[in-house]
């Protein structure tokens, strides 16, 4: 019975001989999405601009048994986007059959005082980077018959939080993003769907993160009773990766602890 449980499993959900890219790798939500879908069987590239954070998350995954890679580039910026997509493809030795997007900045300025530059920055590394990466990828896999788009979003595409500013802009639009690309290749077996995070404890919300008062009033606000871990995004992940999401496209779908709907 075991192994007809493991061969189910591996049905559903393995990853083996899939091509993974995941920007925003190498920290946080990214990083665990990476090693869950290395340890999946995908084969990864991490992109992210500091080195030593990349090689460390490689090192991680390699030494998990996984086969992981990294590129160094700046999604901040059109040409960055590109030169990262380009060697991205040199070291996976293919196309990726899965594209995550978790690469964000929240630079939380208030509104009042939210310069163009801001704006700019904040809406080239959340949205349009992601929108890039889709225009690169989105139709080969299309062509191929098989692809996962995931992008990671946040409550604030739903909701006014602590000075969504120009942040919860462009989370909103990377959902509506989705919903576009959904439209354009899952008639082809491409998926595209977001994973939304509450408040999560990553090096994103370091400043929240020190005020103890601060986190227990966020934790509190969710139905589970604690505020999010990078890891609880593991299993979503691979499952929006995997063979099993097929019939799941267009979506957010919320890991939040039920933030959103306390
Ligand atoms: N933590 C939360 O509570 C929370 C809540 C809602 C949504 N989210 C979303 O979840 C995603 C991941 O957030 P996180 O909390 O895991 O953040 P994190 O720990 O700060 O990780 C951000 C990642 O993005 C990379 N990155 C940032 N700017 C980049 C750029 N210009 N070019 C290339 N890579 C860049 C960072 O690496 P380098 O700095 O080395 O480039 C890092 O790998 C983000 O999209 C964020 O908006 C997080």
């Amino acid at each position: 019975m075991r192994a007809a449980v493991v061969a189910y499993l591996d049905q559903l959900f393995s990853l083996s001989g899939r091509k993974a890219l995941v920007t925003g790798g190498s920290s946080g939500i990214g990083r665990a999405i990476a090693r869950a879908l290395a340890r999946a069987g995908a084969s990864v590239v991490v992109v992210a601009r500091r080195e030593a954070e990349l090689k460390e998350t490689v090192d991680e995954l390699t030494g998990l048994g996984g086969t992981a890679t990294w590129v160094s580039g700046d999604l901040g910026s059109r040409e960055g986007v590109r030169a990262a997509a380009e060697a991205a493809v040199e070291a996976l030795g293919g196309e990726p059959d899965i594209v995550v997007n978790s690469a964000g900045i929240n630079l939380r300025p208030p509104l009042s005082d939210l310069t163009d530059e801001v704006w700019d920055r904040t809406m080239a590394v959340n949205l349009e980077a992601p929108f890039l990466l889709g225009q690169r990828f989105g139709p080969g896999m299309a062509e191929r018959g098989f692809g996962r788009i995931i992008h990671v979003t946040s409550q604030q595409a739903h909701r006014a939080f602590v000075q969504s500013g120009a942040y919860g802009v462009s989370k909103g639009a990377l959902e509506s993003l989705a919903r576009s690309q959904a439209e354009a290749w899952s008639p082809y077996g491409v998926t595209v769907n977001t994973l939304v995070p509450g408040f999560v404890m990553t090096p994103l919300n370091e400043r929240l993160s020190a005020d103890p008062d601060r986190v227990a009033d966020l934790a509190a606000r969710t139905l589970v009773g604690r505020n999010g871990l990078p890891e609880d995004f593991e299993g979503a992940a691979v499952f929006l990766a995997s063979p099993a999401s097929a019939y799941v496209t267009g979506q957010a779908v919320f890991v939040d602890g039920g933030f959103s709907v306390h």
